[in-house]
């Protein structure tokens, strides 16, 4: 098949679809792969790399998505990429559909089959491809407030980790998942004073497993938050719902009674987020933003920061899904790999995920019925 990576368009997001070693791999299973001029330039990939491991370089997106049957990318299509998607062609990015009713509509109108790393779904309900990009958001998270935390950047002066005498800030983490595993390994790492909130008793289990007396763990309910948040220097939200949209958990009161210049990270924010006063996605390039005193950090592409990292922690999860898409179709590849069938959101016109489909009011269909299986 023919495979095109055009170059993000998101701001200051610095990651690419795949890198020379993926490139490699697609050309010995005889795919072509067509790469915009520079797409792996800020993840330390040049031209020549991609050129050397066989793939063709193009100056603008126009032509990759021209000439591609199947166009992989990291981040949704902006507006400006619109136009450029073509009926039956496959479209294979982080989507996040829930909180996107224009692209969501763009993609139906002109029928392409839009297959979202972020609900693609194993048997035991693992996210396989949110996973690693969850894995650094959730690091990253602790690395942005305990910045953010510093009198020049507006916050309380405090570090995170205290020092003999003085207190430790306190870190509040709402989500026990991966983005909240990770957040806590390095706000643990860095001697801060960490609580983890989840509904899920077992999650909150897994984390008195791995950290102990480190980390103090409570069921996630309104009064407990109300009470938290009060006290809390960091607040990470790393919350999810798969394919539906973030539950508003900390409410305008609670953010109110925060501390003044306390910090929120709300990693959750690709799907809606979780806190009742981010009212907007925030960019890389200017990530955060005042309310009530406390400062709001709400970026839905955190590991864009870090993108060598995340480029290569990304592909080492995509890249068997793409060549079982480009080697079987996309029909058998679904078929051969129910995980897959998961990912789909739109397929011919119809919407395929219920989560989706409830999150926009959206007429919803079953992929079994459109593709006989
Ligand atoms: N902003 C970014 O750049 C970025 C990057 C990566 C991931 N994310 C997002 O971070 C979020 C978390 O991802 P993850 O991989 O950790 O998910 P996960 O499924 O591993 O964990 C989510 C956790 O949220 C918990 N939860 C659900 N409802 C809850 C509630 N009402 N109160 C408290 N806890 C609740 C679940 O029990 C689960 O433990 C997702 O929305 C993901 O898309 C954002």
């Amino acid at each position: 098949m023919k495979i095109g990576v055009p170059k993000e368009q998101k701001v200051r997001e610095d990651r690419v679809a795949i890198t020379p070693l993926e490139v490699k791999l697609l050309k010995k299973h005889s795919h072509d792969v067509f790469i915009e001029k520079n797409a792996g330039l800020g993840s330390g990939f040049s031209d020549e790399e991609y050129q050397n491991a066989g793939a063709l370089i193009f100056n603008n997106p126009q032509e990759i998505y021209e000439k591609s049957e199947i166009i992989v990318k990291v981040k949704e299509p902006q507006p400006s990429e619109y136009s450029l998607l073509k009926k039956n062609q496959i479209l294979f990015t982080y989507l996040h559909l829930a909180v996107e009713k224009a692209l969501t509509q763009e993609l139906l109108d002109r029928k392409v089959t839009a297959i979202a790393y972020e609900t693609i779904q194993t048997k035991d309900g693992q996210l396989p491809l949110l996973v690693p990009m969850s894995e650094v958001a959730g690091k990253m998270s602790i690395q942005i407030a305990a910045n953010l935390l510093e009198n020049r950047n507006g916050g309380a002066g405090i570090l995170l980790g205290g020092i003999a005498g003085v207190a430790k800030g306190k870190v509040l983490i709402i989500g026990a998942g991966n983005v909240g595993i990770n957040a806590a390994k390095i706000a643990v790492g860095m001697g801060a004073d960490v609580s983890i909130a989840d509904i899920n008793t077992n999650k909150l289990r897994n984390i008195d497993n791995i950290f102990g007396s480190k980390v103090k763990t409570y069921v996630s309910s309104e009064p407990v938050l109300k009470e938290l948040t009060k006290q809390t220097d960091v607040l990470i939200g790393a919350v999810l719902i798969p394919g539906h949209k973030a539950p508003s958990i900390i409410t305008e009161d609670m953010v109110k009674n925060m501390k003044k210049g306390s910090v929120i990270v709300d990693v959750s924010i690709d799907q809606g987020g979780i806190v009742e006063t981010i009212d907007r996605i925030t960019t890389i390039d200017n990530p955060s933003y005042e309310k009530y005193g406390v400062i709001h950090y709400s970026v839905a592409n955190i590991p864009g920061s870090v993108a060598r990292t995340s480029t290569i922690a990304l592909t080492n999860e995509t890249i068997k899904y793409l060549i079982n898409i480009a080697d079987l179709g996309i029909i058998e590849a679904i078929k051969s790999d129910p995980s897959l069938a998961k990912g789909i959101n739109t397929y011919n016109g119809k919407l395929t995920n219920i989560g989706v489909a409830q999150a926009l009011n959206l007429e919803y269909t079953e992929l079994p019925s459109l593709i006989g299986f």
